[in-house]
């Protein structure tokens, strides 16, 4: 039996009281890791988190921070390097989509709080992270991207901007650190049943529109981006870092085009 086994590990996952950060969490703990479960404002829902992890007999803690802030950061992993011991994976989760705008429309400061959650938040944590990891000569750091850092998206200029340039992070860490023990890789999930795009999920046009955008015909599930997260993070993917895994349902081979042309 081919098992994945996170036994003795210790990760943090960003944003992980709800959406595909909890459900990472929760696959992380099946596979054995005590899990840090990172939240900014809904302490509740963390705590609930933990609460679940508790139940099925895996360790974790809630912590707060706002990622996008560098002091916090430090507080946080100061905080969870107490708790744990030390740190071996990390999970850059914590994401907005923020508000749909065109360019010209757009207002400034907006745009730079995306960039600040979505880009410079995955770097203050990753930069605290590779001490560790460097110093014990093993770690994994996991970036969750999104489609839209291959997919342009009218409306989310600063969110498809961040992802494209959260993979090309991934990709420039990876080079850094690949002779020192520390795997940096992407998941770039498609469109995953979370909050964060609920409110097109549960309007049917909506969710039909989405659909078709899908080779696969359906949305995904949260446990279907933590499978591969716990995956990527354990041994059995040893030889992998400084790429982006698409989990999408085929939306990046343009299902369009399964007819015309
Ligand atoms: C976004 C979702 C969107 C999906 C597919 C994700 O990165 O966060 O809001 O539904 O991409 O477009």
């Amino acid at each position: 039996m081919l098992n994945i086994d996170l036994t003795g590990r210790r990760a943090l996952v960003t944003g992980s009281s709800s959406g595909l950060g909890s459900a990472i969490a929760l696959a992380m703990a099946d596979a054995g890791a005590s899990v840090a479960i990172h939240y900014l404002k809904d302490q509740r829902a963390a705590d609930d988190v933990v609460a679940r992890i508790r139940q099925r007999g895996g360790t974790a803690q809630a912590f707060q921070a706002d990622v996008s802030v560098v002091s916090e950061v430090q507080r946080l992993f100061d905080e969870v390097t107490l708790a744990f011991g030390g740190l071996d994976i990390l999970v850059n989760n914590a994401g907005m989509d923020g508000a749909a705008a065109n360019c010209a429309d757009s207002d400034p400061a907006q745009w730079a709080r995306v960039l600040a959650v979505d880009l410079q938040a995955p770097y203050n944590c990753a930069r605290l992270a590779l001490k560790p990891m460097l110093a014990q000569q093993r770690g994994v750091i996991i970036n969750i991207t999104s489609v839209h850092e291959f997919i342009p998206w009218s409306g989310y200029s600063a969110y498809t901007s961040a992802k494209a340039g959260l993979s090309m992070f991934t990709k420039t860490l990876a080079q850094e650190v690949a002779g020192s023990g520390v795997r940096v890789l992407a998941i770039a999930p498609g469109a995953i049943k979370t909050p964060i795009n609920a409110s097109v999920w549960q309007d049917p046009k909506g969710l039909a529109d989405l659909d078709e955008k899908i080779a696969m015909g359906r949305l995904g599930e949260p446990d279907e981006i933590g499978r591969v997260a716990a995956f990527l993070a354990s041994d059995l993917a040893s030889y992998i870092t400084g790429t982006s895994i698409a989990v999408d349902g085929g939306m990046l081979i343009y299902p369009d085009f399964r007819h015309g042309g």
